[in-house]
């Protein structure tokens, strides 16, 4: 019989309670280490799933929780911890990963986590790639909205996915992007399966709980979405590895960032309001409806949200602009407001162009932010009536810059764009 070793961590300290010691069970399947072992051979309680208690040799006679709810269990753990009774929990993974720790921590247990390979890393080892401009995000729990956001938005997602919240529903929501899956039942268990598959793909299967899924920039070839792209690399992760933070050259870029015809662009000062009461971050989805050169769109994307452009001029440069800015904003050719009936709903448009059918078909679709620029003071009134009809609060400003421009002789002047009425409605 081999003796328990010391688990890892500061020693014990007499008459304080031990804390509870939360095992990850590794999604790459190596066996329990030593330190694990341990910790299970002293447990007077052991809490997990029914796959991970069947996985692990409990000590016979040693109480035993299955998760299901988590609320319970707890209790159960603050009640054995405040007794002195070694409490163990088995979990998946790295635990501190979307995983107990925080619910653990959030219930005053001191935990001393034993993590083992994650399902995330596991996924992408699996598929021979590289991840370290991914992001993890999860459908676990919460809605779905976000998780398929950030699918749309960045070229290289991990994500932990629920029984009704998984690589079916997640397809069926990138229908429309480029995007290869690499979806990843059981990982780490002989019933492991890694399979690569387009969003109809993905869609039109049921796939096994647990899963985690990868969705990576770039279509499925025709072989069945084996990956593809130099090296094997998972796409064109942005250079500053920074999704939902500011991006590097900023925004309210001047026009020049842009090509554009026609001055049809939606200028730098305006832009910048634009924006920010578009409120784009990860996990959004904006339309910008009327895109022309695409810079609002473009800029809501390089502040992390995921982009529809809809733009009825099949010649027009949004796409060129965005893969100039590193940024994956999907283009819709058509005319508004038929087109936008095809579209997932959105967190927030921008109307840049479009009459009043536009804007009716927008506020029917109940975003919680439209923002709409107008140039025809004939238009103001109708807008403003039409969106408090739908139930926005409605703010709005006149913008006139006057930018500085040389004068001979080294002086400067000021010169005036064209006045725009900016409108914002807001769900309460
Ligand atoms: C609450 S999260 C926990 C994640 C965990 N902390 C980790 O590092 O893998 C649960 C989700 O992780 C993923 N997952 C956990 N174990 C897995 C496995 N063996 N195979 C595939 N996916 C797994 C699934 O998406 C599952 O719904």
């Amino acid at each position: 019989m081999t003796r328990p070793q010391p688990l890892p961590g500061p020693a014990p300290v007499i008459g304080v309670p031990e804390p509870v010691v939360v095992l990850g069970m590794d999604a790459a399947g190596r066996p329990l280490p030593p330190p694990a072992l341990a910790a299970l051979a002293g447990a007077g309680l052991v809490v997990g799933a029914a796959r991970h208690l069947a996985a692990v040799p409990v000590p016979a006679g040693v109480d035993t929780v299955t998760l299901g709810a988590l609320a319970p269990a707890v209790t159960r753990l603050a009640a054995a911890h405040a007794a002195g009774v070694p409490a163990v929990v088995l979990a998946s993974g790295d635990p501190g990963l979307f995983g107990v720790v925080r619910r653990l921590r959030a219930a005053a247990l001191p935990v001393r986590v034993l993590p083992a390979v994650s399902s995330v890393a596991a996924a992408f080892a699996r598929a021979g790639l590289d991840w370290d401009g991914a992001v993890v995000v999860t459908a676990h729990g919460r809605e779905l909205g976000p998780a398929l956001n950030a699918c749309r938005a960045l070229p290289a997602v991990a994500v932990l996915t629920a029984p009704d919240a998984g690589a079916a529903e997640i397809g069926a929501g990138l229908a429309g992007w480029s995007r290869r899956l690499l979806v990843a039942e059981h990982l780490g268990t002989p019933a492991e399966r890694v399979t690569w598959v387009s969003p109809e793909q993905a869609a039109g299967r049921r796939w096994a709980d647990p899963h985690v899924l990868l969705s990576l920039a770039g279509a499925a070839d025709d072989a069945g979405a084996t990956p593809t792209g130099p090296g094997g690399a998972v796409g064109p992760v942005r250079d500053d590895n920074q999704p939902a933070a500011a991006p590097a050259a900023g925004w309210a870029l001047p026009e020049s960032a842009y090509r554009h015809r026609d001055s049809m662009i939606t200028k730098a000062e305006v832009r910048a309001l634009a924006v920010a009461r578009l409120r784009p971050r990860l996990g959004r989805l904006v339309w910008d409806v009327g895109a022309g050169s695409g810079s609002v769109g473009i800029e809501c994307a390089l502040l992390g949200a995921a982009v529809i452009a809809v733009e009825r001029d099949p010649t027009a440069p949004v796409a060129g602009n965005a893969a100039r800015h590193g940024v994956d904003v999907r283009v819709v050719t058509g005319d508004a407001p038929a087109v936008l009936a095809g579209l997932p709903d959105p967190d927030a448009v921008f109307v840049g162009g479009g009459g009043t059918d536009v804007l009716t078909a927008v506020a029917d679709r109940r975003p919680d932010r439209v923002v709409v620029t107008l140039a025809a003071l004939d238009r103001v009134a109708p807008a403003v009536h039409l969106l408090r009809a739908a139930g926005y609060t409605v703010t709005g400003s006149q913008l006139a810059a006057a930018r500085l421009a040389d004068l001979p002789g080294g002086s400067v002047r000021l010169a005036a764009t064209n006045p725009v009425v900016v409108l914002t409605g807001e769900r309460p």
